[in-house]
């Protein structure tokens, strides 16, 4: 297969997602091991979507969220289950989009590049993997679309580790 990523036309978000999610399922397929799983999904979403400064992966393990594989400039390593935007996904087990980091109790600043995010968590039945974690420099950069077509390639992740 051919690994070289290409350009996805984010106008029609609904169909880009579509074609994303194709392109990871592609990806992933024959391979379980967690890292890199992770660090393909991280790069082709990086790489893909336009607007962004982080893309990557926090795991869960010991009782707090961990960086894993990621995207962009070096990130802080530990965040507690309900603290900043992962913390407070992985807690709620629901997806989190923030259109101004400023104005998110807790935010954690990692690069100060970054204004919008959007935090999906990573379940498998009643466990938590982890979240999968996106910035942007845009204000608002994430909408519900975005959240849907993230939640999609999530699935497909934690689905590739078997
Ligand atoms: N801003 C996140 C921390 C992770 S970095 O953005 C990569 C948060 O508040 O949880």
């Amino acid at each position: 297969m051919n690994h070289a990523t290409r350009s996805y036309e984010f106008s029609n978000p609904e169909a880009a997602y579509g074609e994303l999610a194709r392109d990871l399922r592609a990806l992933l397929t024959g391979e379980r091991d967690l890292v890199a799983n992770a660090a393909n999904t991280a790069a082709l979403i990086y790489d893909a979507l336009p607007g962004l400064n982080w893309a990557g992966f926090y795991l869960y393990k010991s009782g707090e969220l961990v960086l894993g594989p990621f995207q962009g400039k070096p990130a802080c390593v530990r965040i507690a289950i309900g603290s900043g935007v992962c913390g407070t996904a992985a807690a709620r087990r629901e997806t989190v989009l923030v259109e101004d980091v400023h104005a998110f109790p807790g935010h954690i600043a990692c690069d100060s590049a970054s204004n919008s995010e959007v935090v999906v968590p990573l379940v498998r039945g009643p466990e938590l993997l982890g979240v999968l974690d996106l910035d942007s420099p845009q204000r608002a950069r994430f909408g519900v679309g975005d959240a849907r077509g993230l939640e999609a390639l999530a699935r497909i992740f934690v689905e590739s580790l078997g």
